[in-house]
């Protein structure tokens, strides 16, 4: 009783507080975009929802592109329309370049090293240098595509293997192990997990586990005053398996160190020769805050995208038969999609890009923050605020695209709108100096993958009806399928 009396007490005072100072028009002399009336102490988070994303696009309808909210403490913007978001990620990109960092992230310093989250710099730049110009340039995956060549063989035998037990494949989470076996092959020359074998084995849990405490919505975000007290114990367990892949790492890293090399240099060898050259900035820990980065970035991203796209697929027969027939044109069925297809299968491309329209990955971007006040449309952004630019929202404006909730692959078939980061009515990767990137890898792989799996393979659903595919979604650090898409794979050819 006493503990709601004085709960009472401080909600009365401050709304006494703040009808004084609209009275008198105190804080009113900026002119902050528009946005819903924030609530005592929490804010507008309760107009979040399940579906944050979604939750946000509502209230965009109602308040505009460029809205103002409350987050317990932190002042949000969010940016629902492609004329904004090109405001933001183009014209005023350095100022809003960035990160908001999520308080788990602090474990063992990785926001420090991360050049997901560190400012941009000189650390940052050459960090980047380093992904851009040495690991996903032209000519190292051109280098390195055997590697792509392998794992996709690897998925389709898979498939094969559950089509002969007549068992169905977790799309999704085949995808995962894929990708992870990709980065793994290209950073240590290792799988990291069993391609075949869904059971689990150790980093494939601890890189799972990472993102789900990452994925969660964490008050110490919306309240940083309980920083110390971590409510959720998010920042603890980020702390025991940050700790676990720091051992994983080590481990291989020494192993490696032991070793005379006998294999093609991959990025382990490398990041090894930069950091005997650069010791100071490019050390240890900044090694392996940079694996982190790429296992979390890469895998979930790349799988999910897949998921959604199979699932879109199965559910639009008439894609389903289009693609098909592109493929058995131009590579001949039962064949795997190599790199050296992709240019002459501009269906399937348009697939993944109606794809990632409709389903982005990361609905938010990578939150960024303003370091200073700054102005954008006439609107004040105060010092500090959050930035989430909505790309789920973009991809679904109905001023720009037609049917926009209909999944229309052929809509990109006489477009050239790409998601390169160039058209902002379409950003899945952001745009701007901290575009994705790892887009030169995912645009590669994922319609090798799709393709192979639609070229090998019918597939037929648990519940043999594809126009009743689920589709909700999941929100967290990446929009997954609240339930898997299970199918069994028929071989194509015997
Ligand atoms: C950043 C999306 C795959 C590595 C980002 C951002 C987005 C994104 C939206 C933030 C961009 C911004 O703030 O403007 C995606 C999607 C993927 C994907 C949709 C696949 C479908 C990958 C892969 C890798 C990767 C395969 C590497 C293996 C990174 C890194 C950053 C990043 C390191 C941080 C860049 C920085 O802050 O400077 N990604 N990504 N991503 N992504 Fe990806």
């Amino acid at each position: 009783m006493e503990f709601v009396a004085i709960l009472l007490g401080l909600l009365l005072s401050y709304a006494l507080i703040r009808a004084t100072f609209s009275l008198f028009g105190v804080g009113k002399q900026k002119n902050l975009p528009p946005g819903p009336t924030p609530l005592p102490i929490i804010g507008n988070l309760h107009l979040l929802g399940q579906q944050p994303h979604q939750s946000l696009a509502k209230l965009a309808i109602i308040h505009g592109p460029i809205m103002l909210l409350k987050l317990g403490r932190i002042t949000t913007l969010v940016i629902s329309s492609a004329a904004a978001a090109k405001e933001v990620l183009q014209k005023q990109d350095l100022a809003f370049s960035t990160r908001y960092v999520p308080d788990g992230l602090h474990a063992h310093n990785h926001s420090q090293n991360s050049v997901v989250w560190i400012p941009i710099g000189p650390q940052w730049r050459t960090l980047r240098r380093i992904l851009t110009s040495n690991i996903f340039s032209g000519s190292c995956l051109d280098a390195n595509q055997h590697l792509r060549a392998q794992k996709v063989q690897e998925l389709v035998a898979y498939c094969r293997k559950a089509s002969e037990a007549n068992e169905s494949v977790d799309i999704g989470r085949a995808a995962f192990r894929t990708s992870l076996n990709l980065l793994s092959n290209t950073i240590f020359s290792k799988d990291l997990t069993d391609p075949y074998e869904d059971s689990g084995r150790e980093f494939k849990e601890v890189v799972g586990n990472i993102m789900m405490e990452v994925g969660k919505p964490n008050l110490v975000d919306y309240f940083p005053v309980l920083k110390m007290i971590d409510p959720q114990g998010i920042r603890r367990r980020l702390m025991r398996h940050v700790g676990k892949v720091i051992e994983i790492f080590e481990e291989l890293i020494k192993e490696r160190l032991l070793m005379k090399r006998s294999h093609e240099a991959d990025v382990l060898d490398l990041c090894l020769k930069i950091s005997e050259d650069n010791p100071e900035e490019f050390n240890r820990e900044v090694i392996r805050s940079m694996f982190l980065d790429l296992f979390v970035a890469g895998t979930d991203t790349t799988s999910s995208t897949l998921e959604w796209a199979m699932t879109e697929v199965l559910r639009n027969p008439h894609t389903m038969e289009k693609a098909k027939l592109e493929l058995e044109q131009c590579i001949g069925k039962g064949k795997l999609v190599e790199e050296n297809d992709l240019s002459r299968l501009p269906y399937l491309s348009s697939i993944m890009k109606e794809t990632l329209r409709i389903h982005p990955p990361i609905p938010f971007l990578v939150p960024r923050k303003v370091d200073n006040e700054l102005k954008i449309n006439g609107y004040t952004i105060p010092k500090g605020t959050q930035v989430l630019v909505n790309a789920w929202a973009i991809g679904r404006d109905q001023s720009i695209w037609e049917d926009a909730l209909e999944f229309k692959p052929e809509r990109f078939m006489t477009s050239d709108i790409d998601v390169r980061g160039q058209d902002f009515e379409l950003i899945p990767f952001g745009a701007g100096r901290r575009i994705c990137p790892g887009l030169p890898l995912a645009t590669h792989m994922i319609p090798m993958m799709l393709g192979s799996l639609l070229n090998n393979f019918d597939w037929v659903l648990d519940n043999g009806k594809s126009g009743e595919l689920d589709m909700t979604e999941r929100f967290g650090i990446t929009i997954q399928k609240a339930y898997p898409l299970c199918a069994t794979p028929i071989p194509l050819l015997k």
